[in-house]
């Protein structure tokens, strides 16, 4: 099955946790494009929906869709969200589009966080997707100086400018063998945003697809 198909299936699969009055929240990348298309299914079940980045309010705007504000909706009962890479604590890394922050807070404000992916993206230990970073644009050389000394090789990530106004480091060559640990020591680097480790609030379901299937594996 090719991957996009399997990214369909894993995205219709989720449509199943949208429950009658549902505050949802929507994530951001190609998984997450192909619940978009299939989300007027259940249109009458939404009560309120926030999305992750611009380019998910866009898509949503043109599916005809309001899209809130987190700030004003308060928390959120489910928020459904793609992943570069997940393992079975049910860790993951974020951000290969940039949205990791907006994503992370998302995730933080939901009861319940639904990650939907294809099975390239199961792994025994997170790192080999290079880590997104975002960082205050006139910190990237002291993060930056700060990830070598963890053993990684940083990387900007030219011309890209999150929805913050921020400037995206990808850190390759990390074995992240103790994500929670690891979340939160990147995070005090001054200057970090928000680092694409999702282990302190993990994902609550994974909705894996492969050739022959959706797998739901629940935390
Ligand atoms: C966006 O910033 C990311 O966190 C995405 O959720 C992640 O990169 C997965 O994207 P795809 O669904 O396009 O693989």
């Amino acid at each position: 099955m090719a991957q996009s198909e399997k990214k369909r299936q894993a995205a219709l699969a989720a449509l199943e946790f949208i429950e009658p009055g549902c505050r949802l929240g929507v994530g951001t990348g190609s998984t997450v494009n192909c619940l978009i298309e299939e989300l007027s299914q259940v249109r009458d079940k939404i009560e309120v929906l926030v999305a992750s980045s611009r380019g998910t309010r866009n898509r949503l705007a043109d599916a005809g869709f309001e899209i809130a504000q987190l700030t004003t909706v308060g928390d959120l009962d489910l928020y459904i969200d793609g992943a570069d890479e997940a393992n079975k604590q049910f860790h993951l890394i974020k951000g290969g589009g940039g949205a990791l922050t907006r994503e992370k807070i998302c995730a933080a404000a939901s009861r319940r966080f639904v990650c939907i992916i294809d099975d390239s993206k199961w792994v025994g230990v997170l790192g080999k997707f290079p880590l997104p970073v975002e960082v205050i644009p006139m910190a990237q050389a002291h993060v930056a100086r700060q990830f070598v000394k963890a053993r990684g090789q940083p990387i900007l990530r030219k011309d890209f400018v999150t929805d913050n106004g921020n400037s995206i480091i990808d850190v390759h060559g990390l074995t992240i063998a103790n994500p929670v640990e690891m979340e939160q020591r990147f995070n005090q680097i001054a200057g970090v945003v928000s680092v694409g480790i999702f282990a302190q609030r993990p994902a609550d379901v994974i909705l894996m697809a492969g050739d022959s299937g959706v797998t739901r594996l629940e935390r």
